[in-house]
């Protein structure tokens, strides 16, 4: 089996999470000198922005990175043309389905690498021509599917020729072993960057995930059908008290419009949207991403 830093040409087997209003490109740069796959997230930027923090990534490194698109953003055709005017080498999407942009990409020699939720997304992702997929369980922060990382990956495995990269509580090289031993050929890592010294969140949400225990995530939007794994705390309380209580889908988004940002950047952890996966209660300080990649690769790559 082909390994994943062998398909993209990096140090280790490790591709940072897209995440949205924080994978910047210093960050991906960051993360690519370090020996990973650096993504520079759009969700939260707008086409311009993206321009920006291309050149920005391309200042800094000169290895590779690649961006990862939210097909659920408005703009998503215009982040679909610009990742091809920049010359951009890999791209992996994420909520919705990349189907019609596959042509173009692949003319355009970009590796397509989508985020599936279920083994039948992946096959279907590799008829489009993918060429690997990115198995996320729902272990993991942000918007998350049903099945668990430990299901999803080797069915995924079984259902494609294409390699798979698994993601979703992967923090640790236990975890890394495990997910090798399953068929994956790498793996993708978010809630594990949040605690790092270059990841460009407010030290309020970084010392928030160092002080959660495993089982203090939750899952907010599983009635409105946009389920995301958060961090308990006011705003995911609030939440849930109104999702039971029937409010439509248009007064939640009042509601969380902004939350992510407010975290992030103003790190308001009570009010604030903050994601992380259940991998927080591994995660017990803040150091340089080139300490979390050797960490999590030691004895294996
Ligand atoms: C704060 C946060 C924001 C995220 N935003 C996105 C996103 O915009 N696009 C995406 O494809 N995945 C997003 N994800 C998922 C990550 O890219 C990655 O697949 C996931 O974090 C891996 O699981 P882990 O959190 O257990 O490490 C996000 C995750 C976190 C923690």
């Amino acid at each position: 089996m082909k390994m994943l830093n062998e398909l993209l040409g990096t140090r280790y087997p490790i591709i940072q999470g897209g995440m949205a209003n924080i994978a910047t490109g210093p960050f991906a740069a960051a993360c690519s000198e370090a020996g990973a796959l650096g993504l520079i997230g759009v969700g939260g930027m707008t086409p311009a922005m993206l321009e920006e923090e291309i050149a920005k990534c391309r200042s800094l490194t000169d290895k590779p990175f690649g961006v990862n698109i939210m097909l659920m953003n408005p703009a998503a055709d215009d982040f679909a043309d610009i990742v091809i005017r920049e010359g951009v080498k890999v791209v992996t999407t994420g909520a919705g389905n990349p189907a019609k942009y596959m042509d173009k990409w692949k003319s355009a020699g970009i590796k397509v690498i989508p985020v599936v939720a279920a083994p039948s997304m992946a096959r279907y992702m590799e008829r489009n021509g993918a060429d690997a997929v990115i198995a996320e369980g729902c272990e993991s922060g942000g918007h998350i599917g049903e099945m668990t990382t430990m299901t999803l990956l080797p069915q995924s495995v079984d259902e494609v020729s294409i390699p798979v990269v698994a993601a979703g509580g992967i923090a640790d090289r236990r975890q890394v072993k495990a997910a090798i031993a399953l068929g994956a050929c790498g793996i993708q890592v978010g809630t594990c960057l949040l605690a790092s010294e270059e990841c460009p969140i407010h030290e309020n949400y970084k010392k928030a995930v160092i002080k959660a225990k495993g089982s203090d995530s939750i899952v907010t939007g599983r009635i409105g059908g946009a389920p995301v794994r958060i961090l308990k705390n006011k705003m995911s309380r609030e939440y849930l008290r109104r999702e039971k209580e029937g409010a439509d889908m248009m007064e939640l988004e009042k509601y969380t419009l902004g939350s992510l940002r407010r975290a992030v950047f103003d790190g308001d952890v009570d009010t604030g949207s903050l994601m992380a996966g259940q991998t927080c209660g591994q995660i017990k300080e803040i150091r340089p991403v080139k300490a979390i990649f050797e960490e999590l690769m030691e004895g294996i790559a």
